[in-house]
C-alpha cells in the first residue's frame, strides 16, 4: 500500500499547521445542509458490441461462426477431406450446417477446425463444455483442442470422443478439463467413423461463467462490471442500435428465444475504420436482450435498453442516411412497446411468455427506455414523437430518454435540447468524447442547467487525451475532476456512463476504453477505478462544498482543484472527493462546518488514485500499476489540514458519531 504524502510525518504536520493554514485552499463543507438526492442510478455502465466486446469478449462463446452463417459461410473454419456446406438445417433463421462424409481412404481424414476469436483461450484445470447439434446413426466424432504453431505441431492437448446416435437432429454435449493454459488454441473435430454426420451450432464455453449460466458470460469480465456496483446498465449501444442501414440495426426481437435460432447480424464496427478492419466481426446475438436484462438484474443495475427510432446511423451515411417515413413508423414503435412487454409483461402476454420460456417468469422491472442513439436534425424529433406518444399511453410510468446528438455543445446540441424539452422526454442523453482541455474547463457545466426541464443522462463520455491512444492516468484524473461537477449537480444529472466499456487488445476499433482484455486476462484501467470509486462512494445526498463561497470546479484561482461532497445516510458518512489536477502539491483545509456540538467525525479513511507519471497506464502485462490506495486518516475536531499530492484524486470518508 502506498503512503500518501499527507501522512508522511505526523509531527511535522502539527508544526507546519500555521503555515499550512495561511496557504491552504479552504474547502467549506456544510454538513448540516443535506441537499439533493444522488440517484441510485447515478454511476452506471454503457455496453456496446464494439472492440469485440460481446462476441469474442463478454459473451463466453469460444467458437466463431458457430452456425456457419457468416456471409462467407466457412469463415473462421478450415475443413479437411469431405466436408459439404448444407442449408436445410433445423433452425430456420440459421439454415446452414456442415455434412462430414467419408474421405475416401482409411488414412484420409474428414474434419474441420475453428480458429476462435484471435485463438481460443483455455486455462489449465478449468472445465469446458463442448456442444453440437448433430445428426447421424452410429457415428463418432473426435473433439480436440490443438495448438499447431509450436514444436508440438498438430498435437492435441484435449481429445474426446462423442457418439452421434440418431438420424434426428439432437444436441450433444461433453465436458472436459483443460490440462494446460493456452491463449490461442484451435478446436478441431474429426469424423471417426466411415459414415456421414451433420453438424450445426458448434459451441464451446467455459463451464465457469458468471453466475454459472449455460449461455453465459466470461467471468472475469462480468465480475469487473459487477464490482463497479453499477446503478444503471445501458445496452446494446451506441451506433449499433442504429445500423449502417435499417436492416442491420439492432433488432432486439432477433436476439431472444433459443440461441441456436438467433440470426446473425453484421457489426458495423467491422468496417467503420479501414485501418482497423475486422472482416470476421459479426453479431451472433448470443448475448441478446434476455442476457442483458439478466446481467442488469444480477449486478443490481437498472436496465436501460436503447431502441432504434427508424433512423440509421447518420455518421455512417454522411447525410444520406436511410430512414423510415414518420407515417410508416408503426412497426418500430410496436417493437418498443413489445420490448417493454418482454421486460415487464405478465407471463400470459405474448412477449412476457417469451421471457418466461427463456427462464425468467418474474418481470425485469424495466423503468427506462431510450429512443434513438446519436440522432440529429429535424428528423429526430419528428421520429421521436410517435414513440413518446405511444409509450406514454401504454406505460405512463416509463421514463423516456431522448438524445442531444453527438456533440457536447454546438449547433445540433443547441437545437436538440429545446426540442427534447418540448417533447417532454424525461432525460436527455449527452455524449462527450473530448480532450483534456475540455474536461478541465467543464467542471461547472451543469451548475446553471435549467432545473425545470428533463434530467441529464451523461450517456457516453471519456477524456480522449494526448494522441487519443491510451488510457493514461491523466485522462482518468480529468474524468474524476469533471465528475465532481456531475455529483454537485445530482439534482439535474441522474445517470452517467463512461464509454466504451470493453476492448480486446487485438480486436479494438476505438480507444480509450474502460476494460481491456485478451483471451485469458483482463485489465482495469485508471478510468475504471475512477468510475468504481465514484460508484462505491456516491452517497445519498449532495452536501454543499465551496471555496470562497464558490463551487470548486477548477476555475481560475482555485489551484487546479475540483471537489464535491456527499452524505451517505445508511452509513452515516460524509464523503469528500478532491481532485488536484495541478502538478504542484496543494495544501487543503477540509472544514466540516455545521456539525452539532454533540457530534464528531471519526473513522477517517483516505483513498487516493495517483501515478508516478501522468502518462502511465495499467496494461495486461502490468495490470496493477495504478490502483486505489487506502489509508486511515486522523481528524482533529472538524477540520482536516492536509496536502494533496500533484495529479491526485483523493477521496475522504468520515463517519458522523454522536458523543455519548
Ligand atoms: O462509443 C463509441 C461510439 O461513440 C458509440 O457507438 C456512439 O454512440 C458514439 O459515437
Amino acid at each position: 500500500m502506498k503512503l500518501h504524502k499527507t501522512f508522511l510525518a505526523a509531527a511535522a504536520f502539527a508544526a507546519g499547521m500555521t503555515l499550512h493554514a495561511q496557504n491552504a485552499s479552504n474547502l467549506l463543507i456544510q454538513t448540516n445542509k443535506i441537499g439533493a438526492e444522488v440517484q441510485p442510478t447515478m454511476y452506471g455502465l454503457f455496453f456496446e458490441d464494439i472492440n469485440y466486446a460481446a462476441d469474442g469478449g463478454l459473451y463466453a462463446e469460444l467458437v466463431k461462426n458457430r452456425s456457419f452463417e457468416f456471409p462467407q459461410n466457412l469463415m473462421g473454419w478450415n475443413t479437411y477431406g469431405n466436408v459439404v456446406l448444407m442449408n436445410d438445417g433445423p433452425f430456420d433463421q440459421n439454415p446452414h450446417y456442415v455434412r462430414l462424409g467419408n474421405a475416401g481412404h482409411n488414412h484420409k481424414h474428414t474434419g474441420l477446425e475453428n480458429e476462435g476469436f484471435f485463438g481460443i483461450g483455455v486455462k489449465e484445470g478449468d472445465e469446458y463444455r463442448f456442444s453440437v447439434w448433430a445428426r447421424g446413426k452410429n457415428q463418432k466424432i473426435r473433439v480436440e483442442l490443438i495448438k499447431n504453431n509450436t514444436m508440438e505441431e498438430g498435437q492435441a492437448f484435449v481429445a474426446e470422443d462423442l457418439n452421434i446416435n440418431s438420424d434426428e437432429w439432437k444436441q450433444y454435449e461433453l465436458t472436459f478439463t483443460s490440462p494446460r493454459t493456452e491463449p490461442k488454441a484451435r478446436l478441431r473435430i474429426f469424423l471417426e467413423t466411415p459414415g456421414t454426420v451433420d453438424l450445426e451450432h458448434i459451441s464451446l464455453f467455459p463451464v465457469d461463467t458468471y453466475n454459472g449460466h449455460k449461455n453465459g458470460l466470461r467471468k472475469d469480465l462480468a465480475q469487473a462490471l459487477a464490482e463497479t456496483n453499477p446503478g444503471v446498465f445501458r445496452f446494446p449501444g451506441g451506433c449499433i442500435v442504429e445500423g449502417t442501414d435499417l436492416d442491420t440495426r439492432y433488432d432486439w426481437k432477433k436476439s431472444v428465444g433459443p440461441v441456436e435460432n438467433r440470426p446473425l447480424n453484421e457489426n458495423r464496427w467491422h468496417y467503420t475504420f479501414k485501418h482497423r478492419f475486422f472482416p470476421d466481426y459479426y453479431q451472433s446475438y448470443g448475448l441478446g436482450f434476455y442476457e442483458y436484462f439478466l446481467l442488469s438484474e444480477e449486478m443490481g443495475a437498472e436496465p436501460l435498453p436503447i431502441v432504434s427510432c427508424g433512423l440509421s446511423c447518420q455518421f455512417q451515411n454522411e447525410g444520406e442516411h436511410t430512414h423510415v417515413a414518420v407515417c410508416d413508423l408503426d412497426g418500430y414503435v410496436q417493437d418498443a412497446l413489445d420490448l417493454i412487454e418482454f421486460a415487464n409483461g405478465d407471463v400470459n402476454t405474448t412477449w412476457g411468455k417469451v421471457r418466461a420460456d427463456m427462464g425468467h417468469p418474474a418481470p425485469f422491472n424495466l423503468k427506462y427506455i431510450g429512443v434513438g442513439n446519436e440522432q440529429w436534425g429535424p428528423e429526430y424529433p419528428e421520429h421521436l414523437v410517435p414513440f413518446v406518444t405511444a409509450i406514454r399511453k401504454a406505460y405512463p410510468d416509463m421514463l423516456i430518454i431522448g438524445s442531444s446528438g453527438p456533440d457536447s455543445e454546438g449547433k445540433q446540441f443547441d437545437y436538440l435540447w429545446p426540442e427534447m424539452k418540448n417533447i417532454k422526454v424525461d432525460l436527455v442523453d449527452e455524449h462527450f468524447y473530448r480532450p483534456e482541455s475540455w474536461f478541465l474547463s467543464q467542471g461547472n457545466r451543469y451548475d446553471n442547467y435549467d432545473r425545470k426541464g428533463p434530467k441529464v443522462f451523461a450517456g457516453e463520455y471519456a477524456c480522449h487525451g494526448k494522441g487519443k491512444k491510451y488510457n493514461h492516468f491523466n485522462a482518468a484524473l480529468l474524468e474524476a475532476a469533471f465528475m465532481t461537477g456531475i455529483e454537485r449537480n445530482a439534482d439535474i444529472v441522474t445517470m452517467a456512463t463512461y464509454a466504451p466499456l470493453f476492448a480486446h487488445v487485438e480486436g479494438w476499433q476505438w480507444r480509450p476504453d474502460m476494460i481491456w482484455f485478451d483471451n485469458l486476462n483482463s485489465v482495469r484501467t485508471c478510468s475504471y477505478y475512477v468510475q468504481q470509486l465514484y460508484s462505491h462512494n456516491k452517497g445519498t445526498n449532495v452536501v454543499p462544498l465551496t471555496m470562497n463561497k464558490k463551487p470548486v470546479s477548477g476555475q481560475e484561482g482555485q489551484n487546479g482543484l475540483f471537489a464535491s461532497a456527499v452524505w451517505d445516510a445508511p452509513t452515516n458518512m460524509y464523503i469528500v472527493k478532491v481532485v488536484n489536477t495541478s502538478d504542484q502539491p496543494q495544501p487543503v483545509s477540509l472544514n466540516f462546518a455545521g456539525m452539532k456540538k454533540n457530534t464528531k467525525l471519526a473513522n477517517g479513511v483516505l483513498i487516493t488514485l495517483s501515478a508516478d507519471h501522468p502518462d502511465l497506464e495499467n496494461t495486461i502485462e502490468n495490470p496493477n500499476l495504478i490502483t486505489p490506495q487506502e489509508t486511515a486518516v486522523m481528524i482533529d475536531g472538524n477540520v482536516l489540514e492536509t496536502e494533496i499530492a500533484p495529479n491526485t484524486f483523493a477521496l475522504y470518508k468520515f463517519s458522523k458519531e454522536t458523543n455519548s
